[in-house]
């Protein structure tokens, strides 16, 4: 297995498995996020491949300036999405894709890497504990349509 950078070669391989974990409104839109990550400096994509090319995997990581729950340090490097094929999974693909986000986080200047998951992704929260992340704070995000009326 080997883990590379997105880049204009592979964009192709990544917008394949990004639409399985999170289904955009349209293949360009896809597309377009990962011409942007390729562009930034403060994002960035790593895909996992087999011998043969065929992708496995895939992890977004950014630069989050912003203050990030349970963190102690501003900014640090954020687990934004990690994705294996169902096929691929438990061989150790998401270990691989983490420790090049942590290798990046670190050349970025960061002391911290954190990341989020969903309360009812319990793989997700055993993965994440496997892993060396350790658990910070539970949140329940709001919303509120704004109208002229209140
Ligand atoms: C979460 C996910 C990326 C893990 O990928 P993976 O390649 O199977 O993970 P790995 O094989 O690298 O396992 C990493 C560690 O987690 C453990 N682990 C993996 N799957 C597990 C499971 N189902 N239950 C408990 N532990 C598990 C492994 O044992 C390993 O620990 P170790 O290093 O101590 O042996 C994968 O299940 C997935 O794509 N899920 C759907 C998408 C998702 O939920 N993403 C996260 C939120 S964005």
């Amino acid at each position: 297995m080997k883990i590379k950078k997105l880049s204009k070669s592979n964009l192709y391989l990544w917008t394949g498995l990004r639409k399985q974990l999170w289904p955009a409104p349209s293949e360009t839109a896809n597309e377009s996020d990962g011409e942007e990550i390729i562009r930034s400096a403060h994002l960035v994509s790593f895909i996992a491949l087999d011998d043969d090319d065929k992708g496995l995997g895939f992890a977004d990581a950014s630069i989050r300036n912003d203050y990030v729950n349970g963190c102690s340090d501003s900014p640090v490097a954020f687990l934004e999405g990690i994705f294996v094929t169902p096929s691929c999974r438990g061989r150790g693909v998401a270990k691989q894709l983490i420790d090049a986000v942590q290798s990046w986080g670190l050349e970025k200047g960061c002391k911290e890497l954190a990341s989020d998951t969903a309360l009812d992704n319990v793989t997700s929260q055993k993965v994440h504990n496997a892993l060396g992340f350790k658990e910070t704070e539970k949140v329940v995000f709001f919303k509120k349509e704004l109208t002229k009326s209140f």
